[in-house]
């Protein structure tokens, strides 16, 4: 459930007193707390803030969070606020999830990712044996939050990364969406003027609604929400080659999946090779070439072997295009295929 952050207080209204918590990141409880304390208005509320950083998305952290709850008497009539980015809404979700066997928790999103993707349709969890939410849960929080003003606070990089995730709603749903991105990516505004336009074009609103749309249809991903993985097999391989040296921002590692899985649409599902002209040209323009070298495609490829979203001994699950808007799920790709792919990537 989408509403915007100055339906904070009303959704808050018959709470018992000592059971509103507040769940930071070391940023936003610099950046966007205080705006957030003018929501709030007269609730009390206790603060628990984290380190930032994906790093950080650990079973530790999750600790600290129980640990926090319980030392402060929460009771099953609590409410966690999880004001950050995906790591946070991610993390918090699953800690809330699991308190007590559940208490409800509200997703204030502070990124541009966040907002389109991770704060809503209900996935929680965390990092495990390097593996990006390897544990978690299917559950939907009790509403999330949306509050443009604060995509003002984040840096170029950051935008981008969420960027890519409306690329990829657009990509899945909607030739109409798809072109009003490519407009956007080409505007020369000011990084202000830029964030505004997300707004005020209606791209945001239609990015979030395509993914609650999905999810509604599929919450649990037992078939038609793996349209929203498009990109991820070759994203996450990426991502995770890189976590440890040399991490790249998630949206970054997405927008180099679509570009070789837009190549592997091109080549198995007849998708048009205009889609993958233009969307190669936003990575050249705004992303570069990915972060990890040719050397590693064998790697890459074992890394989409081990894919949470796979089944056991098949190959590497893809989800395709046959054109924008039109998606193909569960597509088993050969390695050799995903090599040639990769190749475009890598050298386009
Ligand atoms: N991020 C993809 C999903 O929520 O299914």
């Amino acid at each position: 459930m989408l509403h915007s952050l100055t339906q904070l207080s009303s959704l808050l209204s018959d709470l018992p007193k000592g059971q509103l918590f507040v769940l930071t990141d070391s940023h936003t409880k610099v950046h966007c707390l205080p705006l957030f304390a003018e929501f709030i208005g007269e609730n009390p509320y206790l603060l628990l803030t984290l380190e930032a950083g994906e790093e950080h998305k650990n079973l530790m952290s999750v600790q600290v969070v129980w640990d926090f709850l319980f030392k402060h008497h929460a009771t099953r009539e609590a409410v966690l606020i999880n004001l950050g980015g995906g790591m946070i809404t991610d993390l918090g979700g699953f800690a809330a999830a699991t308190y007590m066997r559940g208490i409800r928790f509200v997703n204030i999103p502070t990124t541009l990712l966040a907002m389109v993707d991770a704060s809503s349709g209900g996935k929680t969890g965390f990092d495990y044996q390097g593996v990006k939410n390897a544990i978690g849960t299917f559950t939907p929080p009790l509403a999330t939050l949306i509050h443009p003003e604060y995509l003002h606070t984040l840096p170029a990089t950051e935008l981008l990364s969420g960027f890519a995730e409306m690329l990829k709603h657009a990509l899945i749903a909607s030739k109409e969406e798809w072109v009003k991105l490519l407009q956007l990516a080409q505007e020369e505004l000011q990084q202000d003027q830029w964030v505004e336009a997300l707004s005020s074009t209606g791209a945001l609103q239609a990015s979030m609604a395509i993914k609650e749309k999905v999810v509604a249809q599929d919450p649990r991903e037992t078939g038609w929400r793996k349209i929203l993985n498009f990109g991820h097999t070759v994203g996450h391989a990426i991502e995770s080659a890189t976590l440890e040296n040399n991490p790249q921002p998630h949206g970054y590692c997405v927008l180099w999946g679509m570009v070789a899985e837009v190549y592997l649409s091109v080549v198995k599902a007849g998708c048009p090779r205009e889609v993958l002209q233009q969307l190669t040209q936003i990575m050249l323009q705004w992303y570069g070439r990915p972060q990890c070298d040719c050397r590693q495609r064998e790697q890459l490829i074992a890394r989409m072997y081990q894919d949470k979203k796979n089944n056991a001994n098949c190959s590497p699950n893809f989800t395709l295009l046959e054109d924008i808007g039109q998606p193909l799920i569960n597509q088993h790709i050969a390695e050799a295929d995903i090599d040639e792919a990769l190749e475009y990537l890598f050298s386009v």
